[in-house]
């Protein structure tokens, strides 16, 4: 503890938010989540949602400008915006800055080169978080729901801060547990950079052949 009443702020090795309350009220669960929720960047940021996802596509090209600290923060920041079964956030982000291991990863990924991106978060289960007296397989159901919609939610804030991303749903459970020396089983890696080009969403199949309206 920093005093008797202020916690000391202790972030991951190699990971400190870019901005950070000055005074944390520890009373206020989401002081630093709002914090950077709200926080910059200066430059303009699409804030609306529906043009944000009708824009949204994938890339597998990243330029080699880096990602700012503070749209890092947000991206991570939005993941934990994300609803979880009970609240339980069952799940966790690895948040992959070593070079050595994003190459390791592009291996353990089906040879994805694009693998080897600015920004890799690695979205984990976590079942044990989920504090429900279900059986387990449905603790795991919901641990994989809580880490994929996590994700989808970080993939949007990417393209609102005029970032792109590719999913990565193709690798080895094992090998990639083995680079992060993790026994929580990965649902999806996030790669995240500036596109080296920006393209136009793919097509979808007509709205109407999606929906099925059950009487
Ligand atoms: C569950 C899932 C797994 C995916 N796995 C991969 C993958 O391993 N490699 C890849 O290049 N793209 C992967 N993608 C990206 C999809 O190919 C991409 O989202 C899809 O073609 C639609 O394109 P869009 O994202 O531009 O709309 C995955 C997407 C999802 C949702």
């Amino acid at each position: 503890m920093a005093s008797d009443d202020v916690p000391e702020k202790i972030y991951p090795l190699g990971y400190e938010p870019q901005e950070s309350p000055d005074a944390s009220d520890p009373n206020v669960r989401n002081n630093l989540l709002d914090f950077i929720l709200k926080s910059g960047p200066t430059e303009i940021v699409d804030t609306d949602l529906f043009a944000v996802m009708a824009k949204r596509r994938s890339t597998r090209k990243f330029s080699d400008n880096p990602v700012e600290t503070i749209k890092i923060d947000k991206i991570i920041a939005a993941a934990d915006t994300a609803p979880t079964a009970g609240n339980f956030q069952g799940f966790e982000i690895f948040y992959i800055k070593s070079p050595e291991k994003k190459k390791l990863l592009v291996e353990a990924c089906n040879k994805q080169p694009y693998v080897d991106a600015p920004v890799v978060l690695i979205f984990c289960k976590n079942p044990s978080r989920v504090k429900f007296d279900f059986p387990d397989y449905i603790l795991k159901k919901f641990a994989i729901q809580d880490a994929t919609l996590a994700a989808g939610y970080s993939q949007l804030a990417a393209q609102a801060l005029g970032l792109s991303s590719i999913w990565i749903g193709m690798f080895d459970e094992q090998k990639v547990m083995d680079i992060i020396k993790t026994d929580l089983v990965p649902s999806s890696v996030l790669c995240i950079g500036y596109p080296e080009q920006t393209k136009f969403p793919k097509s979808r199949r007509n709205l109407k052949d999606l929906v099925h309206v059950i009487w």
